[in-house]
């Protein structure tokens, strides 16, 4: 949440902040600002310019009146915590002498007392954030005679909760700092010149070089030159890494949002995410699994912690794991993990999903976990971020970077690393044979072709949703792993097409939801493959109940699936997989359903409303 840039070298200042905070717009689209220190004969000065609304407001504005071109500077694009999003709320914050401009992703908590003291102080604050706070902090120790990076340090060991931030000083117009503690800041280091920004993609047009920061940090650039230390002062480790995906990755490619190209991404980012896992001997290998294998022996226990989507790919987990390795698991929604003391100890395996790798709730979660006693794995497609820094062992799922702030790829992703995990530790622990584990496996490798199949045959679904786009309500039921995926199915309506969604547990309907059935309301069922027939058929009954009650069901079932052909008043075709997998098929119809609904609707796919992308706030 917010996107950050900080820039120093020979280029033009604003305008590389500004096409780094288009790339980093996902983060937060309230407003959006720029500070440049600039220098001349005269002396040296802050440019500034700030807007509410999304970063266009803000270039035209810059296009009306443009900023100096040589300078350093830093750059902010908001979502919203304290204070309505107006020009004035909008980041960069000047110090009360003008000296300093800041940016903040995060929250101050303690920003109400360094507030008042402030006032204590003859100080007045004009704007309604608590990152104002830490512009006046940085000038009164400037004014001490302190350095900014100096400054920083100590303006940070007063700060309460979660922030990066990242600072200029006036009278210094060739330094940049920034400063992180449980919030996101990266290093970008091009041919003489520095970058600092809340994730690569600002500066993936520049350089794929960059630097991971540690937690508490305090990081100093000049052009072609960058200091690292920890809040006490002292030199700290920085971990430097190329960046595997270049600036084509982050381009819409012809389609018209983010999220559809994401979504037709699936099949190669799944293929990726597969990719090296299973050798020719029949073997599965997690090579960044830095667990051993007598620990994930004594493992008696997995805890799932994530978020959103997320969460809903570890509730497909926890059926394929307790299936294939009869380890308990247990799902839970990581903001209300640790505050429940949870039994926790040495021999539970932790397993932390999230895309971002930087969700402060999933953070906190390992945290806990960790204190503990607990081994912790994160599953994560951001090379570089908290999460799997902080874990003892990580899966990478290679999805590529995904922009849409609706996860598409990132959760099917998650999918296949949850399976890989599962089948993993069945070879480790014996509770699968050979010859099963290579059976999934090559069905898991079919998927790439399998999904490509569901994207090639989607012009029903969008129709359909053609057909929905005024419809008030969607339910969405499921039963075993189709509950998840009804589930995800009714998040993405709700969030993209902003219309009442819900995914209910196709057993559950009769203990009350079924009193929402009504005269043409819209049902999906999403109907577990032939072959499981129990559920297969409790299923299909739960379908004519719903139809009984004069609900409008969309069916998403087999091909081949004749039994529902009768109930469906739209039958979805889904591939024939096997039950455990099935969500890796079911889910991309829903996904593309919630894209063109919402593109029907005029909405805005890639930014929907009062949301962004890595919620790096509790
Ligand atoms: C929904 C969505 C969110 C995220 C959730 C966790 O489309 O994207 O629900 O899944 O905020 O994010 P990560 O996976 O980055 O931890």
């Amino acid at each position: 949440m917010c996107g950050i840039v900080g820039y120093v070298g020979p280029g033009p200042a604003a305008a590389i902040i500004m096409s780094g905070l288009k790339r980093l717009e996902y983060r937060g689209y309230d407003s959006a600002g720029v500070a440049v220190v600039t220098s001349d004969d005269a002396g040296s000065r802050i440019a500034l310019a700030k807007r509410a609304g999304k970063i266009g407001n803000l270039a035209g504005a810059l296009d009306a009146e443009p900023m100096p071109v040589d300078g350093v500077g830093v750059g902010h694009t908001r979502w919203a915590t304290h204070g309505v999003p107006n020009d004035l709320n909008a980041h960069p914050h000047l110090s009360f002498d003008g000296r300093v401009a800041v940016v903040h992703n995060g929250i101050i908590e303690n920003h109400a007392a360094l507030r008042a003291e402030l006032g204590a102080a003859g100080i007045a604050t004009v704007s309604d954030t608590d990152t104002e706070v830490v512009a006046h902090l940085l000038a009164q120790e400037l004014e001490a005679g302190r350095r900014l990076p100096d400054a920083m340090r100590a303006v940070c060991n007063r700060l309460d909760g979660a922030f990066t931030l990242v600072a200029v000083d006036r009278d210094d117009p060739a330094t940049v700092v920034g400063a992180r503690r449980n919030s996101p800041l990266v290093v970008g280091i091009g041919d003489g010149e520095s970058y600092l920004a809340s994730d690569v993609a600002a500066f993936i047009d520049h350089t794929r070089e960059a630097i991971e920061l540690g937690q508490d940090q305090v990081v100093e650039i000049r052009a072609g030159e960058v200091r690292v230390t920890g809040f006490d002062g002292r030199p700290a480790q920085t971990r430097p890494y190329h960046v595997d995906w270049d600036t084509s990755a982050a381009q819409k490619d012809g389609y018209d949002w983010f999220m559809r190209k994401e979504i037709y991404e699936q099949p190669k980012a799944v293929a990726d995410t597969l990719l090296g896992r299973y050798d020719t001997d029949g073997s599965l290998r997690l090579d960044e699994l830095r667990i051993s294998e007598s620990e994930l022996r004594r493992v008696n226990k997995i805890i799932i912690v994530a978020c959103g989507t997320a969460f809903y790919s570890g509730l497909v987990a926890k059926y394929a794991i307790e299936h294939w390795t009869r380890i308990a698991c247990e799902v839970e929604l990581a903001h209300e993990f640790r505050y429940r003391d949870p039994i926790v100890d040495a021999n539970t395996l932790v397993v932390c999903i999230s895309q971002s790798g930087e969700t402060a709730d999933s953070l906190m979660a390992i945290r806990h976990a960790s204190e503990q006693g607990a081994r912790v794995l994160a599953i994560c497609n951001t090379n570089g971020s908290t999460i799997p820094r902080e874990s003892d062992a990580v899966i990478y799922t290679h999805a590529g970077p995904e922009i849409g702030v609706a996860s598409t790829k990132g959760f099917t992703t998650q999918l296949v690393a949850c399976y890989l995990l599962g089948l993993y530790l069945a070879q480790v622990r014996g509770t699968l044979f050979g010859d099963e584990i290579a059976r999934l496996m090559d069905e898991l490798e079919q998927m790439p072709q399998t999904i490509q199949g569901v994207l090639d045959d989607a012009e029903p679904v969008l129709k359909l949703a053609a057909d929905f786009a005024e419809q008030p309500s969607v339910l969405f039921l499921g039963r075993h792993v189709g509950y998840p995926v009804a589930l995800e199915g009714a998040l993405k309506l709700k969030e993209l097409a902003y219309i009442h969604a819900e995914g209910f547990a196709a057993g559950e309907l009769k203990h009350g939801p079924i009193a929402l059935i009504d005269q043409g309301l819209p049902v999906f069922v999403v109907v577990p493959p032939l072959g499981r027939d129990m559920l297969h058929d409790k299923v299909v009954s739960n379908i004519a109940e719903i139809r009984a009650r004069g609900a409008l069901t969309v069916v998403l079932a087999e091909e081949d699936d004749e039994a529902v052909g009768p109930l469906a008043d739209v039958w979805i075709r889904l591939p024939k997989v096997s039950t455990l997998l099935q969500p890796l098929a079911a889910t991309v119809p829903l996904q593309l359903f919630a894209c063109e609904l919402a593109t029907r609707k005029g909405h805005d796919v890639d930014q929907p409303r009062n949301l962004a992308k890595s919620v790096t706030v509790e």
